[in-house]
């Protein structure tokens, strides 16, 4: 995951969206009483506790240490684990995945891991950002780095996978697919794009002063205000998710 530092108390107040648009992915999983999932990038381990609500058995895993802190926390069995290297001595009935596949370089790698700890008829539920996620916040960023002389390419922290380049990924891995579907869903900011800059542009920012980060943000909000503010909604993001719904076979 590129150079990203999460602060969990700014991912709560600024970012407590996230987990609540989370709840379709959970929807998607069906959950049953006793089974035993593992959430994929747990963050702060909102919805690994909502799976445990529900009667699930829960294992939390997530590359920042401070997340897992702050998901052990609220008493989430939460492990600093790195997705694209998935070595874990116990199966799973399903993983679940919300709002962190995006972050990680290397799908193949996650998909294999993904299938490894699963046991023969488990399910993978998921949500990530999908293609064209986001798509004008990033052209502000990338104005804005590029103005400065900077490579946005190696800035940028995401990888907003297409709906069919996924499917074969989860394919060739020998998953059955039973639901994908891309979405447009214009995600409202209550706290307003410079929030979530905040939060979720540390990668682009590297290096930066206060006040170089501070006329960063101001330009890419000012990129952004005429294609994403209204008076009536507020600041509206881009977002678009992928979501999706595999099983591995019985016999696998
Ligand atoms: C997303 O869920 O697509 C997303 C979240 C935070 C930063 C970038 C994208």
């Amino acid at each position: 995951m590129a150079n990203q530092n999460w602060s969990p108390e700014e991912y709560r107040t600024k970012a407590y969206f996230v987990h609540e648009l989370g709840l379709p992915v959970i929807e998607l999983l069906a959950p049953k009483e006793g089974e035993k999932i593992l959430d994929l990038g747990c963050g702060t381990g909102t919805l690994t506790k909502e799976l445990a609500n529900r009667g699930c058995e829960t294992v939390g895993i997530d590359e920042s240490p401070d997340m897992v802190a702050a998901a052990r926390e609220i008493g989430v069995d939460a492990r600093v684990h790195d997705a694209e290297h998935l070595h874990l001595d116990e199966t799973f009935d399903a993983v679940m995945s919300n709002a962190a596949l995006h972050w990680m370089a290397d799908q193949y790698a996650v998909v294999r891991g993904v299938w490894k700890v699963l046991r023969p008829g488990g399910r993978f539920a998921a949500e990530c950002g999908g293609e064209g996620c986001i798509r004008i916040i990033r052209e502000g960023m990338k104005i804005a780095l590029i103005k400065r002389g900077l490579d946005y390419k190696a800035r940028n922290p995401w990888k907003y996978p297409e709906l069919g380049a996924y499917s074969k990924i989860l394919e060739n891995q020998g998953f059955k697919v039973s639901y994908i579907a891309r979405i447009d869903r214009p995600t409202p900011l209550p706290n307003g794009l410079r929030n979530w800059l905040e939060v979720f542009a540390n990668s682009h920012t590297q290096g930066f002063s206060q006040e170089e980060r501070e006329s960063f943000f101001t330009e890419v909000e000012n990129y952004c205000r005429p294609m994403l503010y209204t008076e009536e909604n507020g600041w509206l993001a881009d977002y678009v998710r992928l979501r999706f719904l595999a099983y591995k076979p019985q016999n696998a």
